[in-house]
């Protein structure tokens, strides 16, 4: 067969990485998105959002300058295209079950305007059942064609995680559900292209359930290492120095617990799961979920805990909260655990926020440098990793801060060196708090 022509539908996390890549080795590619702003700004070559991506921003440049990829906001663009690429966002509603509004309206406008003999291929990931329950379903009635007939479908889920976008695309295997073997074929004939992992040919109901079983399981897996966190805060043991023993037991791969999981992928997909088998009546994935929803709360009650142990009323703190994003280094800020601790510390004296890929957070504007952040604070709330916070010392927030006293929801800082350097300290899976009885610098 000629080289499809490709269109790649949702110019996100997702999309603009496919669409750099396919250009790159040689594909023709237009980018549509329904959000004029974001077309635009694809198609002049430029990153949309904030964070480290190594190579993209050069490598989406460079596919624009080359002609190889223009942008559209309209699915007529895609009356011409052989293969088009589902790359929209598909939240979750108020209830916890999917919205499919934006996969819906992104199939419908592929199906008036595709052509017959189309590869139509969803990367966005999806409850079982949805493949053929909704997108099938859809194409045919807005195409008149008919599956396997007219046009091929394919579900091949993404892996990527924002700050290693290329990389995953690139490295990591991928799995290819298919309406038929020849979508399968034609698929991997284009992926194969672009990816150096191995592709995994399978069906289209076995490729949904593969995609959010394996976020489900990371969910639960990180689940059990915070509840064992909070257990060992109980009994006054640290939950680190109990994963790494745990760990020693072969066969054993405790996670790393924390102040919550974020992102737009984590929170959702185990729901997703959840929706597509839920005649199997699922009991572990929702209870694993509610615990980790449960930690950013978790972090508000040690903040209480530390105000009261250095004596200081919230109405009188200045408190720095360190990072807003969900993870370190990228400026994703969906579902991210920073958000009801920021909300909920409103009524602080003040309230600070640092992170150097973010300008607002729930109303608050963000500072990207470090040490004006903590400087004068009586309180630092570590919830993200970022790169900046592995170069403070101790002896560093003891000097900056007015208190000094921290809460470190991600495991940064040795609890025996805090205190030895007169900071008040506790944390996640931390032991109760460790504090030196500094006295607060005049308020
Ligand atoms: N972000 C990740 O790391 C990641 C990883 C694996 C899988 N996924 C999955 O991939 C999908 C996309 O995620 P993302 O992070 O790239 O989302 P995103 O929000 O960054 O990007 C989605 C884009 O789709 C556009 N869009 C929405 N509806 C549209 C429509 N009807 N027509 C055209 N464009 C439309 C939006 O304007 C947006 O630019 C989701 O299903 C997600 O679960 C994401």
């Amino acid at each position: 067969m000629a080289q499809e022509k490709v269109a790649v539908v949702g110019l996100g996390y997702v999309g603009i990485p496919l669409c750099a890549l396919l250009a790159d080795k040689g594909f023709d590619v237009v980018g549509i998105d329904i959000v004029r702003e974001r077309s635009e700004t694809v198609g002049a070559g430029r990153l949309p959002f904030k964070g480290e991506e190594p190579g993209l921003a050069e490598l989406l440049a460079k596919a624009v300058k080359r002609g190889r990829l223009r942008t559209a906001t309209s699915f007529e663009a895609c009356r011409d295209r052989t293969a088009i690429f589902v790359c929209v966002d598909t939240p979750l509603d108020a209830d916890k079950r999917p919205d499919n509004s934006k996969l819906e309206a992104a199939v419908r406008g592929i199906g008036k305007n595709m052509g017959k003999g189309a590869l139509v291929v969803i990367e966005s990931t999806v409850a079982p059942g949805t493949m053929t329950g909704i997108v099938a379903r859809t194409l045919e009635q807005e195409s008149g064609l008919e599956l396997n007939k007219g046009f091929r479908l394919v579900h091949c889920p993404e892996r990527v995680m924002p700050g290693r976008l290329l990389y995953n695309l690139r490295n990591y295997d991928r799995v290819i559900g298919g309406s038929d073997a020849v979508a399968v074929k034609r698929a991997s004939a284009i992926y194969s292209r672009i990816m150096k992992g191995k592709l995994h040919p399978t069906d289209l109901v076995t490729a949904e359930i593969v995609k959010t079983a394996e976020n489900a399981y990371r969910d639960v897996q990180i689940a059990f290492a915070n509840e064992v966190a909070l257990i060992s805060e109980k009994l006054g043991a640290d939950a680190f120095e109990v994963r790494r023993l745990v760990n020693t037991t072969p066969f054993r791969d405790m996670h790393m617990p924390g102040a919550g999981v974020g992102g737009h992928c984590l929170p959702k997909d185990p729901w997703l799961l959840v929706h597509g088998g839920r005649d199997a009546g699922p009991r572990l994935i929702p209870a694993a979920r509610a615990v980790n929803d449960s930690m950013p709360f978790h972090v508000l009650d040690l903040v209480s805990e530390v105000l009261s142990e250095i004596d200081v009323r919230l109405e009188d703190a200045v408190v720095a909260v360190m990072g807003a994003s969900f993870l370190q280094d990228t400026g994703d800020i969906r579902n991210s655990p920073s958000i009801p601790v920021i909300a909920s510390l409103s009524a602080a004296k003040e309230l600070r926020v640092h992170d150097p890929y973010l300008e607002e957070i729930e109303g608050v504007r963000t500072t990207p440098d470090v040490k004006k952040a903590l400087s004068g604070a009586d309180l630092a709330i570590f919830m993200v990793a970022h790169k900046d916070y592995s170069k403070l010392t101790p002896g560093q927030l003891k000097k900056l801060m007015r208190t000094p006293a921290v809460v470190d929801g991600r495991n940064l800082f040795s609890a025996d060196k805090m205190t030895r350097a007169g900071v008040v300290y506790t944390g996640v899976g931390k032991r109760a708090i460790l504090s030196c009885k500094a006295p607060a610098k005049a308020r």
